[in-house]
């Protein structure tokens, strides 16, 4: 498996910091729409759910948060963002839970679809089914 953790290059100089993402460099797809989650209100968790075909990128801007990842297949590993040089690349068949988001946390998604529900799993053992038992189970 690929490390989902991307670590990218700060290109800063004496004003301060920036970071560029490109389609083919930093983004391993076509980017189709960003999208940015702030403002969590404190003990709230988000996600809890899966995509069939989408791929995301997920950086934490400013703040930061944390990331579970479950495979389906008894493997789950739990990511914390916290830093805007930071990507968590997230494939097919990943179920996302992200929750402790600190109160300044921005965490800015990168995805390579627009945005489709038909593409959603929500619900936890259909997905089990979906990855162990292939796309025509569910
Ligand atoms: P959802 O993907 O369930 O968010 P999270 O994973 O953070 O819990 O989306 C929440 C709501 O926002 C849902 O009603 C769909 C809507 N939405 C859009 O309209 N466009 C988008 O690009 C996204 C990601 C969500």
């Amino acid at each position: 498996m690929t490390e989902p953790i991307r670590t990218f290059k700060i290109l800063g100089d004496e004003r301060g910091s920036l970071v560029a993402l490109e389609t083919g460099k930093e983004i391993p797809f076509d980017i189709k729409r960003v999208y940015y989650i702030f403002d969590t209100q404190q003990g709230v968790a988000r996600g809890f759910h899966a995509h069939k075909e989408l791929q995301q990128i997920l950086v934490s801007v400013s703040g930061s948060c944390k990331v579970s990842l479950d495979n389906g297949k008894g493997s789950r590993e739990v990511y914390e963002l916290n830093s805007p040089d930071k990507g968590l690349y997230i494939g097919p068949g990943s179920w996302r839970e992200m929750f402790d988001f600190s109160p300044d946390c921005v965490l800015m998604v990168i995805a390579s679809m627009l945005y489709e529900e038909d593409d959603y799993i929500r619900d936890y053992s259909r997905f089990v089914e979906y990855v162990n038992n292939g796309k025509d189970s569910i």
